[in-house]
């Protein structure tokens, strides 16, 4: 089959990817003024994806920004880019910006927000081995505080994300992890995280992103009978954990092996992660709270 080039949705139209440009004086390259939400499909099926575009106009309320779309106009963008890019398995973002002013001041009035999708074949942020899992350092680079910027927002602005990033990298560790300004436990850049301890799931409450696959998570480990809490706690917590992981769409549950050259449970993914991570497989294999692409194409528009 000859391949198709690639298909975003910008303001509204569908325009090959290598024609899709953004001017310079957007807010959200010269400010990082703009939020985003990543979904995914998965067998034909966009997982929550209602979640999803609620979360992303929750982060556009958040930060006083028009969308010139409804949630079911976004709805089926989504569902459109994944159709026209004829991807099974995908990775999807969108994009909101605060959009174009001249001249390029910080004053956000008087814009107009541009809207963009894109969708790639599936991405898994890490990769690990069936047994595998992530050696994670807790950066010294601190989570921003919700009183100066909320990380419920999913803002385009990942610089403190990347910054911890580096840190681990430069350690020889896979992955980070960042503390609150208190030294509580918060997320990793791209994940939300979870311990286990005494069969009891935990995941801090605050100070971090309301991650869709936290929530399934949550869900499936109530389902399964497991109590769960949604609280802070400490690294040391973590380190003593009998479990820990990471949880994202781009990847699924991703088990932390060791935190600090310190190893976490048995070193090994454990029990309760993987009974954890094969449903919330399970669900996206069987369209389970998924939207089907082909069947949804073209409906509400
Ligand atoms: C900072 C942060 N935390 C957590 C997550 C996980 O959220 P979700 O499960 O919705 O992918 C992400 C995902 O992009 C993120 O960027």
């Amino acid at each position: 089959m000859p391949e198709v080039e690639a298909v975003v949705f910008m303001n509204g139209d569908y325009v090959a990817a290598s024609q899709a440009k953004v001017s310079i004086f957007d807010s959200g390259f010269l400010y990082g003024d703009g939020v985003f939400d990543t979904s995914s499909a998965w067998n034909g099926f966009i997982f929550k994806l209602d979640e999803h575009v609620e979360r992303l106009l929750r982060s556009c309320h958040a930060v006083r920004m028009d969308v010139p779309y409804t949630a079911a106009e976004l709805r089926q963008a989504h569902i459109e880019t994944v159709a026209r890019n004829n991807l099974t398995n995908a990775y999807i973002k969108c994009i909101v910006t605060r959009g174009i002013k001249d001249p390029p001041t910080l004053d956000p009035r008087g814009r107009e927000a541009g809207v963009f999708i894109f969708a790639k074949p599936y991405i898994r942020l890490v990769e690990e081995g069936d047994d595998g899992g992530i050696n994670a350092k807790i950066s010294s680079v601190r989570r921003i505080p919700m009183a100066a910027l909320d990380p419920k927002i999913k803002t385009l602005d990942y610089l403190n994300l990347v910054m911890a990033k580096f840190d681990a990298i430069d350690a020889g560790a896979d992955d980070a992890i960042l503390c609150d300004t208190e030294g509580y436990v918060c997320e990793g850049p791209g994940y939300n995280i979870f311990i286990v301890s005494n069969g009891e799931v935990v995941t801090p409450a605050d100070t971090v992103l309301m991650g869709i696959t936290r929530e399934t998570v949550i869900e499936i480990a109530r389902e399964k009978g497991l109590d769960v809490a949604e609280r802070r706690f400490s690294p040391f917590e973590l380190y003593t954990a009998d479990e820990a992981f990471f949880s994202t769409t781009a990847g699924g549950v991703i088990p932390i092996v060791s935190v600090d050259g310190r190893t976490v449970g048995s070193g090994e993914r454990g029990p309760i992660t993987r009974s954890i991570s094969e449903r919330y497989w399970d669900m996206l294999e069987t369209g389970e709270h998924g939207t089907e692409v082909l069947s949804n194409r073209g409906i509400g528009s």
